[in-house]
């Protein structure tokens, strides 16, 4: 096996860097055609590594690629999920190099989608090629990448429905989170749900000249702006009522064991240059990033933004918020309970919208299960360490839909790092991290394989 992967390291780099030369943006129709050529790529990929079954799947949206290798029905399988569809690059003027023509610098490969998911789901083709390769696939294996996480994965759904014999397996193994450090390995052991809003506020049926009609006339931008400001108190606490109804609060020993693992708030400021942190008053900054519910503005906008200024009391103003969501909050009622909210503290003098967007359930990884050991003996073996359980605070809304609808656990093997600028300007991911991933994941097999007996 070793000596496959070094063999080969060079080729697997080169063919990752021609994936990440597409630019399969999945929100922007503009890239639709893109988006299908990463499908296939990823398609003939599986297809080379030694797949049995690679086929793409057609959506209402953008296709999902499936892969399998069955190599004995009585042995245990394993699904993999990835997503090959990208955030959009925007603002490009901020990247040092193109996004869509990854540089390697710094021992870091440089572009869109190199950390988030395209690096780290194709460590997992590599490794399955190399498992084949050397005749070392202990357990059967599905792959389900596809291209629509970045935009709520609004087929997959439908489709994981629609398959459940084709899907069955074991466990899932996802690579798509960061670890502690590149000498800190840890393992996320949750996921935060999330419930996404847009909110329109308007004030006059048309824009007003300010001084003739300001003071008099509500301004939406000034309403909007202290609606959204009273949603959270002195404290740091959400105002929503009962938004606080299902959350589980973790026990000391939970906080304790997920405080044991390394954090540096003066590395974690300076690497943001910000002077100060704030949040809910009782927990610490990993705390507030992770077990614990969130709303945040993600944008807002209304009125005159063009050069120059100009005079204008404006008929609308808007907002898009996000909440993100701990163990047991549901989305759908967090959704409700802040349209609700949101409607009852409008001053009569404007009018307020609320829109759904999309959501997903938060998650949990059993600490006792079979895979989750494997990643650990995995990542012990690779890392010469052993990983450190902690909670990431970003979502993967399919993950709870997988344990609806098929009944299976998610193990969250991520190598990526919180400093990789994913969704950002720049985003890098470390040639170290990369090669490490393909070598910790046939252990993974290795490792489920024996504990599954
Ligand atoms: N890979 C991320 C999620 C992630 C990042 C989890 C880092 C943990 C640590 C994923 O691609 C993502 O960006 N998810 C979105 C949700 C989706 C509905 C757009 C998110 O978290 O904002
Ligand atoms: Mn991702
Ligand atoms: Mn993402």
């Amino acid at each position: 096996m070793q000596d496959y992967l070094e063999a080969n390291k060079g080729r697997f780099l080169d063919e990752l860097l021609d994936l990440l030369r597409i630019p399969s943006v999945s929100a922007d129709s503009k890239f639709k055609g893109d988006v299908r050529k990463a499908a296939e790529f990823v398609r003939e990929s599986l297809e080379k590594a030694g797949a049995d079954v690679a086929e793409i799947h057609e959506t209402k949206g953008h296709p999902i690629v499936y892969g399998e290798k069955i190599v004995d029905a009585s042995k245990p399988t394993v699904l993999v999920y990835g997503h090959y569809d990208v955030q959009p690059a925007d603002p490009y003027e901020l990247w040092t190099s193109p996004p869509f023509e990854p540089v390697i610098k710094d021992e870091k490969i440089y572009a869109r989608g190199s950390a988030d998911d395209k690096g780290q789901f194709f460590m997992h083709v590599k490794a399955f090629e190399a498992m084949m390769a050397t005749d070392s696939l202990p357990c059967n294996v599905k792959f389900m990448i596809e291209g629509e996480e970045e935009v709520g994965s609004d087929n997959l759904g439908t489709f994981v429905a629609a398959n459940r014999d084709k899907l069955k397996a074991d466990v899932i193994l996802i690579s798509d989170t960061a670890m502690i450090a590149n000498d800190v390995p840890s393992i996320d052991t949750g996921l935060r749900g999330l419930s996404y809003v847009e909110v329109e506020v308007t004030g006059p049926n048309r824009d007003l000249h300010s001084g003739v009609y300001g003071g008099a006339v509500a301004n939406p931008i000034n309403a909007l702006a202290k609606m959204i400001a009273s949603l959270h108190d002195e404290n740091g606490h959400i105002t929503i009522p009962n938004f606080y109804d299902d959350v589980i609060e973790l026990s000391a020993k939970e906080r304790a064991m997920l405080e044991a693992a390394p954090f540096e708030l003066e590395e974690y400021k300076s690497d943001l240059q910000i002077e100060d942190v704030q949040g809910e008053a009782g927990y610490t900054t990993r705390e507030r990033a992770s077990i614990r519910p969130t709303l945040d503005c993600n944008g807002i906008w209304g009125g005159y933004i063009g050069e120059g200024a100009k005079t204008v009391l404006p008929s609308k103003a808007y907002a898009k918020i996000s909440m993100r969501l701990v163990p047991n909050q549901d989305w759908n009622k967090i959704t409700e309970l802040f349209s609700k909210h949101f409607l009852s503290i409008a001053p009569k003098s404007v009018k307020v919208t609320v829109t759904p967007h999309h959501g997903g359930q938060p998650y949990l990884t059993p600490l006792e299960s079979a895979a989750y050991k494997a990643a650990e003996a995995a990542l012990a073996e690779s890392f010469g360490k052993k990983p450190v359980p902690t909670r990431g605070g970003g979502s993967i809304p399919i993950v709870a839909l997988f344990e609806k609808e098929l009944g299976l656990k998610t193990v969250l093997m991520g190598f990526g790092l919180d400093s990789d600028s994913i969704h950002s300007p720049n985003e890098h991911y470390g040639l170290f991290n990369f090669y490490k991933g393909i070598e910790t994941i046939p252990l993974f097999f290795k490792h489920f394989a024996e504990l599954s007996k």
